[in-house]
């Protein structure tokens, strides 16, 4: 992109989607053995239509410290087969019992529970076959990307993801703090958010000062695309976003708009998604796609 045109994120994501359906696709191909209706199932909802936000994400932090977005492809998809796995089983009875996820029943309302919750587990164990997979390694030195992986693991474990969602789970129904469901935000989608952007630098190789820089940029968008989900689930149409809308309520989710109202939720993800910029102040024109992706985060009507 040459200095002082606009860019067009709609042609950057939709760009970007494609390469990431591609790989994805190549990583797992339908099947007719055995576990066919486990490939299904791990392909139905892998392919029901997401955002592909995470693996964009993390193109666009290599791309940012001047690396190439192909060249962390398999990191990239990787994150959406975890991201895909967190969804189905967050739509499960025992979890948040949706009927309706990327515009298609959910998961186990199509193949049962027992077929959703393996599916889950076999997106979430692929996604690390992927990450070291010998496509990667011709790419990335080997400290490099155990370093990407490491971080990915952990925001997708206990400390991050799977921590928040013990969160979200044992405080339904009661009454929060703010300190508590930023905890959950930060945790539940945060994490993973911000280890989507920062791996990309790290396998694109970015020094540390940079480094720290992506991940508060993607601290602060984690947390903000959060209280935006929170906030369509209350002002957001079903069908355009693809799941039930005022889901959060019935269940008595905690959740930003619950804890503060909507006037001060909104003015905080403005507050985070403008910190989120601000933490880009060093970076030249290719971290034009961020900052678009950063005010997109709060704008978006899915
Ligand atoms: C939904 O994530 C779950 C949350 C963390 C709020 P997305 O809104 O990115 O869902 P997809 O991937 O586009 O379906
Ligand atoms: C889910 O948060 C975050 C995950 C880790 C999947 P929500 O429960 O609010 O996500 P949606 O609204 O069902 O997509
Ligand atoms: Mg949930
Ligand atoms: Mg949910
Ligand atoms: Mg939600």
């Amino acid at each position: 992109m040459s200095p002082g045109a606009v860019f067009d994120l709609k042609a950057y994501l939709n760009e970007k989607r494609l390469l990431v359906d591609a790989g994805l696709e190549a990583c797992l191909p339908e099947s007719n053995g055995l576990t066919s209706d486990l490939i299904r199932a791990m392909r139905y909802s892998l392919f029901a239509g997401g955002k592909r936000l995470r693996p964009i994400l993390c193109m666009a932090g290599a791309e940012a410290v001047g690396g190439n977005g192909t060249d962390v492809l398999p990191v990239a998809c990787a994150l959406e087969l975890i991201h895909t796995y967190s969804l189905i089983h967050d739509d499960l009875p025992v979890m948040d019992d949706d009927d309706l996820r990327r515009g298609k029943p959910t998961n186990h309302k199509v193949f049962g529970d027992p077929i959703a919750l393996l599916a889950g587990d076999g997106l979430l164990t692929e996604a690390f076959s992927l990450m070291t997979s010998p496509e990667i390694m011709e790419r990335v030195p080997p400290r490099t990307l155990v370093q990407a992986i490491r971080l990915i693991a952990r925001a997708a474990g206990h400390q991050g993801m799977v921590g928040g969602q013990a969160v979200d789970i044992q405080w339904e129904g009661k009454s929060a703090d703010q300190k508590v469901v930023r905890f959950m935000h930060t945790h539940k989608t945060g994490a993973m958010i911000a280890a989507s952007v920062a791996s990309g630098a790290i396998l694109a190789g970015a020094g540390e000062a940079r480094r720290r820089s992506i991940l508060s940029y993607g601290e602060k968008i984690g947390l903000a695309f959060q209280i935006s989900d929170d906030i369509l689930d209350i002002e957001g149409d079903s069908e355009t976003m693809g799941k039930q809308a005022g889901a959060d309520e019935k269940k008595g989710k905690m959740t930003y708009p619950a804890v503060l109202g909507l006037d001060e939720s909104r003015r905080i993800e403005e507050e985070l998604v403008q910190g989120a910029i601000e933490e880009l102040r060093a970076f030249d024109v290719r971290a034009e796609p961020l900052r678009s992706i950063a005010q997109y985060i709060i704008k978006r009507k899915k």
